[in-house]
């Protein structure tokens, strides 16, 4: 067995010897596999891993995770760790080359499991949404470069389609020049309770999520720019929808990979948008929102709220067959035009769960840690673009890129 030592330093200014072995037991751990995401996820595997996979199931109740084994065709072994005891999260972290967790709210239980994967040097993927637990982890960059991990979130349905969209259409453009892109949302789905304990957490503290949202640290930029288009709701004639600005933290992640891959050119520019047939729609979902975030605004009102839909709860087989997602990603650049559409399934639960299961497989088996060039906490489109999306597309995720033509 081959060791590794690496010289890790926090942002707190505390250093620390993280040990990594290139053999460890496990390839992939699936934290959380007792949850509804979590489930999909172990099922997914236990279907389409390869023979040579070695994985393990893991969670805070024994009994749970015992129910879930009895559903998976072929035995795994299974791992206790809690959220509150960082020593259970160190002895299942060290165990693994990739942490794959689907516990949340990740603004509630996700920060010492990514304290943890640093500070034992373990690649870590999640699926979250939440734009101020993913400004908390970019605050640890350096201490991820350092121990040589990645520390990769994001990959579900936020952001992976919109992130790697994005970066098949600046990779098809040719040339040097200013590229502007807009991506476009449309879904039907249903949500699960973790998914909802998750808005309505970010809903009830709306002015504290934006401030921690708004506290993460940014890349700087070699004379490269990257911005927001100016936001222009209309009708879109391309897509024959409304189009309003959908401030989700899809652009974020966008943006983050434009900052950090040369191949998004000199000055990138993009707009995020969700994109609807009926106005009447858009008007409904904006009432809609308005009140549930003015009804978790008092503590009575997120409680009756948080027990509408309860943790473990999710769409069932059918509802999810009958759920899909595409994603159209329109650029320019100089007088050359791309368009790149992105399509699958159920893009919550049945999408989610493939994708996050093939980022893992990605890191584990195409991108292995110790032969990885982009380190620290990354998106997708910076971590495995290339081989991710290969790997999508084999899984069934439709990624379909024009050639580029010439704007008349
Ligand atoms: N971005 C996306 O596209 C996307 C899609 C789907 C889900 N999500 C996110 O993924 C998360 C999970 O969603 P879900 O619907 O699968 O939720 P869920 O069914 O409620 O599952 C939550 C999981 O977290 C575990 N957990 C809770 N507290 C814990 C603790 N202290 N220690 C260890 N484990 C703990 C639960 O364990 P028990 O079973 O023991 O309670 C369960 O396994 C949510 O944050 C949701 O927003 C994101």
């Amino acid at each position: 067995m081959n060791f590794f030592l690496t010289l890790c330093f926090s942002t707190t200014g505390q250093y620390w010897i993280a040990v990594s072995e290139s053999s460890r037991e496990f390839d992939i751990v699936v934290w959380g596999a007792t949850g509804f995401t979590g489930g999909l996820v172990a099922h997914y595997l236990d279907s389409v891993a390869p023979k040579n996979l070695r994985w393990a199931i893991a969670g805070r109740n024994e009994a749970k995770l015992d129910a879930r084994l009895a559903e998976l065709s072929k035995p795994v072994p299974k791992i206790l760790a809690d959220a509150g005891d960082p020593e259970s999260l160190h002895e299942m972290s060290r165990r693994t080359r990739v942490l794959l967790t689907t516990v949340g709210p990740y603004a509630k239980y996700g920060m010492p499991l990514v304290e943890s994967c640093i500070a034992t040097s373990t690649d870590y993927v999640d699926i979250t949404g939440e734009p101020d637990f993913v400004a908390e982890t970019l605050k640890h960059h350096e201490a991820a470069k350092a121990a040589g991990v990645r520390i990769v979130s994001c990959c579900g349905f936020d952001s992976i389609p919109h992130d790697l969209g994005a970066w098949c259409a600046v990779s098809a453009l040719p040339g040097r020049a200013p590229i502007r892109l807009e991506g476009f949302v449309r879904a039907k789905g249903t949500i699960s309770g973790g998914t909802w304990q998750s808005f309505i957490g970010a809903v009830s503290d709306l002015k504290g999520t934006q401030a921690k949202a708004r506290s993460a640290p940014k890349q700087k930029l070699d004379g490269r720019k990257v911005r927001s288009l100016p936001p222009r709701p209309r009708y879109e004639t391309r897509l024959q929808s409304w189009v309003v600005p959908f401030p989700t933290i899809d652009p974020e992640i966008v943006k983050r990979s434009a900052r950090s891959l040369d191949v998004y050119g000199p000055d990138f520019q993009y707009g995020h948008y969700l994109s609807l047939k009926r106005f009447s729609t858009l008007a409904k979902g904006a009432a809609g929102l308005a009140g549930i975030t003015a009804l978790a605004q008092l503590p009575p009102g997120k409680d009756y709220l948080e027990k509408r839909i309860l943790s473990g709860d999710g769409p069932d087989a059918s509802t999810r067959a009958k759920s899909w997602f595409h994603v159209a990603m329109l650029g320019r650049s100089g007088g050359d035009r791309v368009r790149v559409d992105v399509r699958g399934g159920d893009p919550g639960y049945s999408e989610t769960s493939k994708m996050v299961a093939e980022t893992a497989l990605c890191l584990a088996f195409d991108l292995p840690r110790e032969e990885a060039t982009q380190l620290g906490v990354i998106t997708t489109a910076t971590a495995c673009a290339e081989p991710l999306v290969a790997r999508l597309r084999k899984a069934g995720i439709r990624f379909d890129v024009s050639q580029p033509t010439r704007a008349r």
